[in-house]
């Protein structure tokens, strides 16, 4: 009998089960650094938590069954999961093809810590096919692409690139943070690696630091636990038990989390104090048709550009009353963030700009709220503004 694919049933059960001894419902946090052997030469499936751990890895089937790969790997932050597959993945002289709008630490982790080693990064708008085209005519290793981008929800087009890597032996890495495989399922669209900061959504309650690994590729997981076991990057069973937990009700949570703020990012579109409005929910949105394509929706976050610079956008940050100013998003606070001297701050000023991602530029996690209190404390927030 086939059964009907059910995202609820997923999340809540998948890869889950009573724990044999006890019965125990909830998966217990399994909070120890080792484990007995029956005898010396016993291969046991846990021994050091450093390299695997019972409760880490029920979340990893868990991860794993909801976006429909057949592994998971979780780590201790996002940037823990991006390090260890660039470390089991790359070599000095290899070369990096990376979206220029991603996650201010992506820039910095290539930038900074990675071309010393020899690793070459190439940042280019991934979003513009003929730019993938020219930058893979030369040798690389891997694409890495973030759709929709951060901050500016740049979008993507997933098959497309899988596409172009593919005929290049190109690996193609899509950070699929924003959307979760409740909006967006990377390897669906030919993608081979599909990179998560759990901290943001799967975890989804300001709660616990987290990244993750998802994948078809049984080579590559094999090199990435062995790697993530010799540098020490695994999650901890603690932060892997609390991400559990945000996982159970992620279909929900992002299905009121899109509700939300498409109808957030139709007030801000037509807010005269407002410029520009990214979200790739918008009928307005550039990216529409790749988005209808590739999308469950639009998400959860709104990014936009407060009329009048940085000290026209710093008063608005300042007015806001529920809604606070915060590094994270994707939990069920509504929070705000001003790239520019934020989350972006690692990214020059010059470069930022060229990127769109100006000194007015703001972005929106929407969280759980009623819309009727986010919008009015936006609305009144913009209106402080005007009175500044
Ligand atoms: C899109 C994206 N990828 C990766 C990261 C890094 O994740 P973490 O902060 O869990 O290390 C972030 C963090 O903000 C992010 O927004």
């Amino acid at each position: 009998v086939a059964t009907l694919y059910d995202e609820y049933a997923q999340a809540v059960r998948g890869g889950l089960g009573a724990e044999p001894i006890t019965g125990a419902v909830l998966t217990p946090i399994f909070q120890s650094t080792t484990f007995v052997r029956q005898t010396v030469d016993q291969e046991p499936a846990f021994s050091y938590s450093r390299s695997a751990n019972p409760t880490v890895a029920a979340l990893e089937q868990n991860l794993a069954a909801q976006e429909g790969t057949s592994h998971a790997r979780a780590f201790s932050t996002g940037m823990a999961a991006l390090t260890t597959l660039c470390l089991a993945h790359l070599r000095a002289g290899d070369r990096v093809v990376a979206a220029d709008v991603v996650y201010g630490g992506t820039f910095r982790l290539f930038r900074e810590i990675l071309a010393p080693f020899g690793v070459a990064c190439d940042f280019i708008d991934t979003s513009k096919l003929d730019e993938v085209v020219a930058a893979l005519e030369s040798p690389a290793r891997l694409l890495i692409v973030e759709t929709p981008a951060n901050p500016t929800l740049k979008v993507t087009d997933i098959q497309a690139c899988a596409d172009i890597a593919r005929q290049r032996g190109v690996t193609l890495v899509v950070d699929n943070t924003f959307l979760t495989p409740v909006l967006q399922r990377p390897v669906e669209h030919g993608a081979d690696v599909v990179l998560y900061s759990t901290t943001k959504y799967q975890d989804g309650h300001n709660a616990a630091m987290g990244g993750a690994i998802c994948t078809n590729d049984g080579e590559l997981t094999e090199r990435l636990h062995y790697v993530r076991q010799a540098i020490g990057t695994i999650q901890t069973p603690f932060n892997a038990w609390l991400t559990l937990q945000g996982l159970k009700t992620l279909p929900l949570r992002m299905a009121r989390h899109t509700e939300s703020a498409a109808e957030v990012a139709r007030f801000l579109e037509a807010h005269p104090r407002v410029r520009t409005v990214h979200y790739p929910g918008l009928e307005s949105s550039p990216y529409r048709k790749v988005v209808q394509r590739q999308q469950r929706g639009g998400g959860g976050i709104v990014s936009f550009e407060v009329d009048g610079g940085l000290e026209a956008t710093r008063a608005f940050l300042n007015a806001t009353g529920v809604i606070d100013v915060a590094e994270n998003l994707g939990a069920v606070e509504t929070l705000l963030t001003h790239p520019a001297t934020m989350t972006h701050a690692s990214v020059p000023a010059e470069t930022r700009n060229a990127l769109g991602i100006t000194d007015g530029l703001v972005r929106l996690s929407v969280g759980l709220e009623g819309t009727r209190t986010i919008v009015a404390d936006l609305a009144q927030a913009l209106d402080c503004e005007v009175a500044a």
